[in-house]
């Protein structure tokens, strides 16, 4: 029958027993659902057709939530959710009177100086990681969200990353000559929409439409940035903020009271928690002007009350879950002093873990002027930002930022919504580094030469196959004056073995590709 088509897998090391390669589908199937050894049925089902596994679960009548099945269903979906992307036009194309432009979020966006976006970012933001329920992601914004009260906080979802320039950094607060704006750190479909580097962009937006005094925001965001194994140009922010109106109250006292008792009656969380308790500090970290102290202090109070019930809140979810950890320490946490430029006073929250202070909010009392461009003037409020990958990667144990993005069975059938699991490692497998050096141009000066024009080039000939990217050396011929510049690429996929053909190829294609985009002479 047709489900007992024979497994075609590699053969790997990893699949030990099952390393017959014509042992039916349906036994294997079965041997391994009883065994209910979830790793060892990944790493074959990693090899063969998902849509063959599900199949063949539905005639064994395998429940839904039997791991199998969702593995199998999350691949698929997953696998879809890509086809679906390159079904689309293609990304660059030219109209019938010669403009061209960028087609993407069902749009048409006129190119000019600034567009920079490329292929690779395009097809990522297809991906949506944060609407599958068992991405240890969407896993984290769940079990973050739940923290908060719905009656006072909405969650809000936004589509899709294409914001504009306004939105992403005028409307907070940016000058005009802040860095973030550079084409050298931010993707731009040109020169009014980027695609937006913090979620953020979107609080305008929440302020004036949203009825709850709070919100909260998760989307995917994009900067361009190095390569390594904590950094990706794709990440994942949750956004919170809150507001109190003052039109609400006769006076200011009757607002701080407000604020204060709705303080209260925040839960408290069993951390310890390190704090200078000094809200603001003229030199270092001012409160704004207009603002009285009383009243930043009160802001102050019920933002930092808040983060940490999130944080308490999240580590005594997973006590409960991993019955290991239940008798650890308290978790540490401490605030420090911060700048961001739509908020005043501003902190970073740092939680203590395996060794290390590792930053987790950025946060702030939110700037009076952001209030007067969202169009609700009048406002005193709080703000944080999260990064996802940088919380998910340290309560499961992720120890590499493109896992998120992997379609490998031996990945994605470790998870499940609602759960944090330690995160079991497959095996590594083998890196490889390869070299790109050349001579710039007669005259360039090295710093116009940007890590993240390479890192684009790397992405979009290597994709996921890259681990780490690294200038490695900096060379001025001491009789010309012509400057070299070397840099290192480390090759290592998450799924399989590469071939030393393939590398050779993906490394030609991205030495040409520099000499050609840079004018730079190969060495
Ligand atoms: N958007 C900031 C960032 O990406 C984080 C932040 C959000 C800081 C809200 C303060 C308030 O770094």
């Amino acid at each position: 029958m047709w489900f007992f088509h024979k497994v075609r897998y590699a053969t790997t090391r990893w699949m030990g027993n099952f390393r017959n390669k014509h042992l039916p589908l349906k036994t294997l199937i079965l041997r391994v659902a009883s065994d209910q050894n979830q790793l060892m049925f990944a790493s074959i089902a990693a090899t063969i057709d998902s849509m063959q596994v599900l199949s063949v679960c539905r005639v064994l009548e395998l429940s839904r939530k039997h791991n199998i099945v969702r593995a199998a269903t999350s691949i698929i979906r997953q696998r879809a959710n890509v086809r679906y992307y390159s079904d689309k036009p293609a990304l660059f194309s030219s109209t019938q009177d010669g403009q061209n432009v960028v087609n993407i979020f069902n749009n048409t966006y006129i190119v000019d100086e600034f567009t920079n976006i490329t292929p690779s970012i395009a097809e990522k933001s297809g991906r949506k990681l944060l609407k599958d329920p068992a991405n240890p992601l969407s896993i984290i914004k769940k079990l973050i969200e739940s923290n908060f009260p719905p009656q006072e906080y909405t969650v809000f979802d936004p589509p899709e990353p294409a914001v504009t320039v306004y939105e992403n950094f005028d409307s907070l607060n940016f000058r005009s000559d802040h860095p973030g704006r550079n084409k050298t750190d931010t993707y731009y479909l040109n020169s009014d929409i980027v695609l937006r580097t913090h979620t953020s962009a979107h609080q305008g937006h929440c302020f004036r439409t949203i009825s709850t005094p709070g919100f909260l925001i998760s989307a995917d965001v994009y900067r361009r940035d190095e390569i390594d194994r904590t950094h990706y140009p794709v990440f994942h922010q949750m956004e919170g903020a809150r507001a109190w109106s003052r039109d609400d109250f006769a006076t200011e006292e009757e607002l701080i009271a407000k604020i204060n008792s709705d303080t209260l009656k925040i839960p408290s969380p069993g951390l310890q928690i390190i704090d200078s308790n000094k809200q603001f500090e003229e030199s270092s970290n001012p409160k704004q002007p207009g603002m009285s102290p009383e009243l930043c202090i009160a802001l102050s109070n019920h933002l930092k009350r808040t983060l940490e019930m999130v944080v308490g809140g999240i580590f005594t979810s997973i006590r409960q879950m991993d019955r290991d950890s239940a008798d650890k320490e308290a978790v540490q946490i401490r605030w420090i002093d911060a700048y961001f430029p739509f908020t005043a006073p501003s902190w970073e929250m740092e939680v203590y873990w395996d060794g290390d202070w590792l930053e987790l909010f950025g946060s702030g009392v939110t700037e009076a002027p952001v209030f007067d461009m969202a169009q609700v003037p009048n406002h005193v409020g709080w703000a944080f930002g999260l990064g996802l990958e940088r919380l998910a990667m340290l309560l499961f144990g992720i120890p590499d930022i493109r896992l998120f993005w992997s379609t490998d069975l031996r990945f994605i059938s470790q998870f499940e919504s609602g759960r944090i699991n330690r995160f079991q490692k497959f095996s590594k497998y083998p890196s490889t580094h390869r070299d790109v050096a050349f001579w710039l141009k007669e005259g360039s000066d090295p710093k116009d030469f940007h890590d993240n024009d390479f890192m684009d080039i790397v992405r979009d000939h290597a994709a996921d196959l890259v681990e780490d990217v690294k200038l490695i050396d900096k060379f001025t011929h001491p009789k010309t004056g012509r400057h070299s510049l070397c840099y290192r690429i480390v090759y290592q996929s998450m799924e399989r073995t590469l071939q030393s053909d393939e590398i050779n190829a993906l490394q030609d294609n991205i030495r040409s590709e520099v000499a050609k985009t840079f004018g730079v002479q190969l060495r």
